[in-house]
């Protein structure tokens, strides 16, 4: 009878939100396969779904908000002494093992053509080659050494991606890494739904899920014990970067003590951007709160507007080079961000098994930014780096931020 009760359940949630297709594909199943799907199904919040969809009929307006620049200092401008002093700040808290790092890695590469997850992929430096998880264990282990501490890492992995990171850690032996300092944690899902708001099968006969983008790191941090973790170990501050920048200064004391000086709980580096039209989110206030604007959705005239010295308005980029004190991790990771959605192209089953290979984008993915927390707070720390020697992601196969520049900038920094 329970049985009958959950289908009943499930039916019902599905005609409630106009799913039925689903329904009719349920029949084609035997009953295990309809068990593990019902399941599925009832751990689904439909509502939100539902919002989700109706706000892709919705035009992001900025337009309507009060848009300034945002302010920073700048390193190179900054003399000696004034650096000496913020490290000192710096120091206190890194030397004491308040300090933790997390690296969003739950990205597949698909730009970069890489099978595998990103940090796996090899950048072709100095003959023998150097994974990107090992070029972020060689910055790690070199803060270790100056400040004679171990930072502990936490590596953000996806539910695609988490199985093969984990066995290419531990293959290398974590790069020699101290293991009992690096914990795994899985970040969240969310459906794809197609241009008309349906729910798509997969080939193992559940409903398609995705990442739900790399804003999900705060509440995954706290739901997988993370930031338990790092309180019980006594951590004030935490980076939180991507894993395919192989010029990231993971432990930077002069933004830490920036940040600590102007007693602000975020802080973030910037370089300058190459042109207006180079794919980096940019930082402004917005209404009074620091927000970076996303590439894709940053209208041209603001990318190109210039100011009175003829530089980019809007021309401190986001590097993902991201400081937080665990307290706003904490308070962030209690609300719920916004979602932006993409059009993608996702081969799905259709009702009759058969697999279809989309030409064309298809559904919508739901992704949570990173940065959208910065606007909860009313000031954020910016220091503005320098491209060669901050920035230099491996993003696409060829061209632009490809493995190929890359290790250009690589191995011109490190001479
Ligand atoms: C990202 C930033 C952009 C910034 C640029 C700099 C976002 C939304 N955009 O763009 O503002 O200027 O980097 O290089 O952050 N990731 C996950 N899980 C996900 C999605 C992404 O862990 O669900 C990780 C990736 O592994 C990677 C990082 O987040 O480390 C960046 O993600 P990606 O999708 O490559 O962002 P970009 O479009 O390059």
């Amino acid at each position: 009878m329970r049985g009958m009760d959950k289908l009943q359940d499930v039916i019902e949630l599905l005609k409630k939100y106009n799913q039925e297709h689903i329904i009719e594909f349920m029949n084609t199943l035997d009953e295990k396969e309809k068990e593990n799907l019902e399941n599925q199904i009832l751990q689904i919040d439909f509502h939100q779904l539902l919002e989700l969809y109706d706000n892709t009929k919705k035009k992001v307006e900025i337009k309507e908000n009060k848009i300034e620049e945002i302010k920073y200092i700048d390193k190179q401008k900054m003399g000696n002494s004034k650096k000496e002093q913020l490290e000192n700040l710096a120091n206190d808290i890194i030397a004491t093992g308040k300090y933790a790092v997390v690296t969003m890695a739950g990205g597949q590469g698909t730009r970069l053509e890489h099978t595998g997850p990103k940090g796996t992929f090899k950048l072709d430096v100095y003959g023998k080659g150097k994974y990107l998880f090992e070029i972020l264990t060689d910055n790690l282990k070199e803060a270790n050494k100056k400040y004679s501490v171990t930072i502990p890492w936490y590596i953000m992995t996806s539910e695609e991606n988490h199985e093969n990171t984990l066995d290419f850690l531990e293959k290398h032996n974590y790069f020699g890494y101290d293991k009992n300092y690096v914990m795994l944690f899985k970040q969240g899902e969310l459906p794809l739904l197609t241009l008309d708001g349906k729910l798509m099968i997969g080939k193992n006969k559940l409903i398609k899920l995705a990442s739900d983008g790399n804003g999900g790191t705060f509440a995954s941090l706290r739901l997988s014990g993370a930031l338990a973790d790092m309180k019980e170990r006594g951590i004030k501050w935490v980076f939180i970067g991507g894993v395919d920048n192989v010029l990231l200064k993971m432990v930077d004391p002069i933004l830490l003590g920036f940040a600590i000086e102007k007693n602000v709980k975020i802080a973030s580096k910037s370089i300058v951007k190459a042109n207006p039209h180079e794919k980096v989110g940019v930082f402004c206030n917005m209404n009074g709160h620091p927000k970076v604007i996303e590439y894709s959705e940053l209208p041209e005239k603001m990318a190109e507007e210039v100011d009175k010295d003829g530089e980019l308005k809007y021309g401190e980029s986001h590097i993902m080079c991201n400081l937080f004190t665990i307290d706003a991790i904490e308070e962030i990771s209690k609300q719920p961000l916004i979602y932006h959605s993409a059009k993608k192209k996702i081969p799905y089953i259709d009702i009759n098994g058969k697999e279809v290979i989309p030409n064309e984008p298809n559904a919508y993915k739901f992704e949570a930014f990173i940065f959208d927390a910065f606007t909860f707070f009313d000031d954020i720390a910016i220091l503005r780096g320098k491209r060669e020697e901050d920035f230099a992601p491996v993003k696409n196969k060829e061209g632009v931020d490809s493995p190929k520049t890359a290790k250009e900038l690589y191995e011109k920094y490190w001479g």
